[in-house]
């Protein structure tokens, strides 16, 4: 069969966790075959970056961007600013000691591999679904300003990196897409460094596939930005059954389709490519089997619906 990645101009990715790229040899060896992009899962999250100020670990960061520089793989820097996974020592600073230190991250993290991260989720899930600011330790202590500044930090250190805001459940026109969208737009109106738009994409059969998704990707990419399809899933309530999973190929299928239309939609990347690695078992009470192929890496009937070589 073509691989995944040969079927389109677009970047074909997925999240990868660093143990298993580094000790699964038919984890990676498929990887490789089917995917043109990775995504850290965790490992460039500042908690996994600098668990204690100023101690870094930058293993499993390394090892993901040695993988890629071996197999010419595009990167998708995931993520610099987020209120979950960051290292509990932020807590106890003051607001322009925070301030300071989200600057000290970005300039730090970007600079590492400044010129080898086609992009950056600068910042992550900042909106609350009905569209307000998320209450978060950046939001309270910094003020309405910070997701501004977070992006020219991120610019300034890696001037070739495009630079996304990133988020879920936005996938139709919703009070959250909207505050995305009148936030993109008006950043760019100040000459803020945006120049693209995430859309993570976890979803499930247990409910309907958003509503008018691809006009929504058409309605972001107007206004001069990237979009991707930045985490996709598709899971579903165990067991797995032939039927759930022709849903499963349904949905699947219309991500990657709109991704297609969209010419501005430059990247499908998917939240881990396996059931055998995957968020959704540990995150959502008996769901699972979200991924494009099963836990022995065979291709499961969504690949085969989006690949027509398969
Ligand atoms: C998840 C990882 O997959 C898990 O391993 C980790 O325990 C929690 O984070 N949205 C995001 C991702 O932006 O960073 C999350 O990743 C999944 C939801």
């Amino acid at each position: 069969r073509t691989p995944l990645k040969d079927l389109t101009d677009n970047y074909v990715g997925s999240a990868v966790a660093a143990s298993a790229l580094v000790n699964e040899n038919d984890y990676r060896s498929v990887l490789t075959d089917e995917f043109s992009s990775v995504t850290a899962e965790n490992a460039m999250k500042w908690s996994v970056l600098e668990p204690n100020r100023g101690q870094y670990d930058w293993s499993g960061a390394d090892a993901i961007m040695d993988y890629a520089r071996q197999h010419g793989k595009s990167v998708r820097g995931h993520t610099l600013v987020w209120h979950k996974q960051h290292p509990g020592w932020l807590n106890d600073l003051s607001a322009s000691e925070l301030r300071s230190a989200v600057k000290n991250h970005i300039t730090t993290v970007v600079n590492r591999y400044e010129g080898e991260i086609r992009a950056w989720d600068v910042v992550n899930e900042v909106f609350n679904s009905d569209g307000t600011r998320r209450d978060s330790i950046f939001q309270r202590k910094l003020g309405d300003g910070w997701i501004a500044d977070a992006f020219r930090w991120a610019h300034q250190a890696d001037p070739s990196a495009k630079l996304y805001i990133n988020d879920y459940n936005t996938g139709w026109v919703n009070d959250k897409s909207n505050a995305i969208y009148d936030l993109v737009r008006s950043l760019r109106q100040q000459g803020v460094p945006v120049h693209g738009v995430g859309f993570q994409t976890h979803l499930s059969i247990d409910y309907s596939f958003p509503g008018g998704f691809q006009s929504n990707l058409q309605r972001f990419a107007d206004l001069g930005v990237d979009v991707a399809i930045t985490e996709a899933d598709v899971r579903m309530t165990l067991p797995v059954t032939d039927s759930k999973l022709t849903t499963q190929a349904d949905y699947y299928e219309r991500l990657w389709n709109a991704c297609e239309a969209v010419s501005r939609c430059v990247e499908f990347t998917t939240w881990g490519y396996t059931d055998r690695h995957s968020w959704v078992p540990n995150t959502f009470d008996g769901q699972g089997a979200a991924c494009l192929f099963d836990e022995s890496l065979n291709p499961k009937p969504a690949y085969n619906r989006i690949n027509p070589t398969a």
